[in-house]
Parts: structure tokens; sequence; C-alpha cells
């Protein structure tokens, strides 16, 4: 018996990235636990394996704009498991708390009278740093980190206050941006940020099909052009990300179109 994950309970687990060993160890026990696991598509297989084999599992996957199932139906889904008495794991990819929808959930849980608390996760923005030895801040270059998403509802333009991300001093961390990368750079070049600002593009981070794509800003687009559309993706914007450390941890994969634009040793 567990006592912060009793029956009829849920918890909302951040997986991380995918490499199963940057899961939380918190997130490991309440996979051992748990009497039924919902998870995204972006939760790593790693991490899924993870799961025993007794263990119920749902895919709710959602990738790409493309939902398998949406997102009250996600909510009625882990209340109704939790009201039929079940130890619920919401999992997540990242953390759940970034562009994860955490809040419908909770809030569902909460009106339908189902504990819920959230364990939180490495995100895909923290990991790309990593595994690009890179930092998101950097003293008196980069004083802030900001988290967007450049995911338009439908045909909807863009709506992002321009300016203000493209402040000098900002490390933009942008999901769910590949299919905005060029209009995004080019509103930013508009913006008033240098085109030729450093960018990373982190594919697939942390997993064995990682790729660190490095260039500038104004070359974004065709950086993003030969990404798999299946693949995540997460950008990097910002001086910070041109600055590294000399000795810094290798990376797995170099992709050398970005030495047209910008090269860095490792
Ligand atoms: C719906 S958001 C979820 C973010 C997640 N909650 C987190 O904290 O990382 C999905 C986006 O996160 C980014 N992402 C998540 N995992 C990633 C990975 N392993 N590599 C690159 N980007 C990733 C991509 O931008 C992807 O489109």
């Amino acid at each position: 018996m567990q006592p912060d994950f009793p029956a009829g309970s849920v918890w909302l687990a951040g997986a991380g990235p995918g490499d199963p060993e940057l899961l939380t160890r918190k997130a490991e026990r309440l996979i051992a636990t748990a009497d039924v696991v919902f998870h995204d598509a972006l939760v790593g297989s790693g991490v899924l394996d993870l799961i025993p084999p007794g263990t119920q599992r749902v895919s709710v996957g959602k990738r790409s704009g493309r939902h398998s199932k949406d997102q009250a139906t996600i909510d009625t889904l882990i209340v109704a498991a939790a009201l039929a008495g079940q130890r619920v794991l919401r999992l997540k990819g990242g953390d759940p708390s970034i562009f994860g929808r955490s809040t419908e959930e909770i809030d569902a849980c909460r009106a339908a009278g189902v504990p819920v608390r959230v364990c939180p996760g490495i995100t895909a923005a923290s990991a790309a740093a990593a595994s690009g030895a890179t930092s998101l801040t950097l003293r008196g270059l980069a004083r802030r980190l900001t988290f967007v998403t450049a995911h338009a509802r439908g045909d909807e333009p863009l709506d992002l206050d321009w300016p203000g991300l493209a402040a000098a001093d900002t490390t933009l961390a942008v999901y769910m941006g590949r299919a905005a990368a060029g209009p995004a750079a080019a509103n930013l070049i508009a913006a008033g940020m240098a085109p030729d600002t450093p960018v990373m593009v982190a594919v697939n981070v942390s997993l064995p099909t990682e790729r660190l794509i490095r260039g500038r800003l104004d070359a974004l687009a065709f950086l993003v052009a030969a990404i798999g559309e299946r693949d995540p993706a997460l950008l990097l914007i910002g001086e910070a990300v041109g600055q590294r450390p000399s000795i810094g941890a290798p990376e797995r994969r170099r992709d050398v179109r970005s030495a047209a634009y910008r090269t860095h040793a490792c």
C-alpha cells in the first residue's frame, strides 16, 4: 500500500523527454504502483517498458496536432477510472505543467471529488540544453528564459508578442514550433532580433535518434525542413545558445548542414 497513491486517486506525472534514465524516482514508483496508465504519444518507449505486464495501459496519444482522443474524453476517462477505484497514473511527456493541458485534468478530478497530485518531469528545453552542453541562461547575456508555443489553432496566424519575445537578453524555448519556424523567425527578425542570432533545433531529445541542428535565426526554416513530421522538435533561440563551454558532453548527432551557417566545436 502506497500512502500517497490510494485506490481511487490520480497522479499526473512527467515522463521527461524520452530517456527512461531521465525519469524521476517518484514517477518510476508511480508507474510500478498504478492500476492503469494513461499515456501520451511522446512518452518514450523505454519509459513505457517500465509499466508492469499486469497494469492496464491506455494510449491517449496526442502528437503534432493529431489527437487520438480529445481533451474532454481524456478527462472523462481518468475520472471514471478513479471513481471505479483504480489507482490512475496520467503519464505525460516532459513536465506536466508545460504545454501539457494539466489544468483541465486537475480541474476534472477536483470537480468529481477525485484526489489528484502532480509529479514534475524534465521538460524538453532542459533536456535539449543538456544534450547540447549549453545553458539556457547566461550571466550578462541571457537574463530571461521564455517558454512559448508556436502552435497555432487551425489556420489562424501566430498571435504572439513578437517585440517582447525578440528582447535582446532572452532565450526562447519554442515548443511545437516546427511548422511555424519560418514565420516565427521572420516575425522575430522584423521585431528587432538579429538575423544571426544562434538557434538550435533539438529533435528527439534524449533518444537514440536525437539530432541537434545548429544555425542562425534567418536560416531556421531551412534547418527544420528535413525533420520528420512525427519527430518532436524544440527550437532554442538566443545568444546563450551559441555560447558553450569548451569542454562539454559530446553531441550524439551533429548535422553537417549546420556547418554552412555557424559551427561550434564541442
Ligand atoms: C505538447 S508539448 C509537451 C511538452 C512537454 N510537457 C515538456 O515539458 O517537454 C510537445 C512539444 O514538446 C517538445 N518536445 C517534447 N519532447 C521532446 C523531445 N524528446 N525532443 C524534442 N522536443 C520535444 C516538442 O516541441 C513537442 O512538439
